[in-house]
């Protein structure tokens, strides 16, 4: 199986790159740094992508970025930053890729648990993050020839715990949080979005 990893230079991408790369072919992808490069917040830059990498079996987005203030401090710019970059940049890599993708492919996208869990000043990440598992939900059924649409969401990433920190449950090191990933490419899961502390 050849997998793209999409943001495999991030905190999370790298450990997915390491979970996948002894057993696959995995094509690394960057957006400042590496040999393959692209911008999701740019469709021509995906469409250049898939061109200098197809055939391929797998997408994995571990990249997508957001700016974190509170409700009354954002402006609209932020709203779209966010909507351009973490939430279309991911749905543009389904929607682009769907036609260079193999049989019987997948993707696999990156919400996060605040989708689930409101903390103050994170409504941007709230708001994205739930619609990306609502377009994998409804994107997968509309799928052709057996390609699969996963979301992965992970909490806090670190090595330990920050301190001050009461409960460890919202947390998890990266090395840890691949095994989702992992599962979503391996596996029949479709439309799904899997809680990265579950695996
Ligand atoms: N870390 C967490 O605690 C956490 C928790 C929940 C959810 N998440 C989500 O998980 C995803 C990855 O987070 P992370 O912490 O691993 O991020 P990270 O360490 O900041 O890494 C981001 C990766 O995405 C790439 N990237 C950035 N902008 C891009 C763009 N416009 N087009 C293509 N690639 C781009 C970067 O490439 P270059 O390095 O080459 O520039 C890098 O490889 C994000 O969607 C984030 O919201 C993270």
């Amino acid at each position: 199986m050849r997998i793209v990893v999409i943001g495999a230079s991030g905190t999370i991408g790298r450990e997915v790159v390491r979970a996948l790369a002894d057993r696959y072919e995995v094509v690394s992808v960057g957006h400042t740094s590496g040999d393959i490069r692209v911008d999701i917040v740019s469709k021509e830059s995906i469409r250049r992508l898939y061109e200098a990498v197809t055939p391929f079996d797998a997408v994995v987005s571990a990249a997508g970025q957001l700016r974190f203030k509170p409700l009354e401090s954002l402006i609209d710019d932020d709203f779209q930053f966010c909507l351009s970059n973490k939430l279309m940049g991911q749905i543009n890599l389904v929607r682009l890729g769907v036609s260079y993708i193999n049989d019987n492919g997948s993707f696999t996208l990156t919400s996060g648990i605040l989708a689930k869990t409101p903390l103050p000043g994170n409504v941007t990440a709230s708001m994205v993050d739930s619609a990306l598992e609502g377009f994998a939900r409804t994107a997968a059924v509309e799928m052709p020839r057996g390609v699969r649409v996963n979301v992965v969401s992970p909490p806090w990433i670190w090595d330990e715990p920050p301190a001050g920190i009461k409960d460890p449950s919202i947390g998890m090191t990266a090395v840890a949080c691949a095994a989702a990933y992992v599962e979503c490419v391996e596996s029949s899961r479709n439309g799904e979005t899997l809680d990265a502390r579950d695996f």
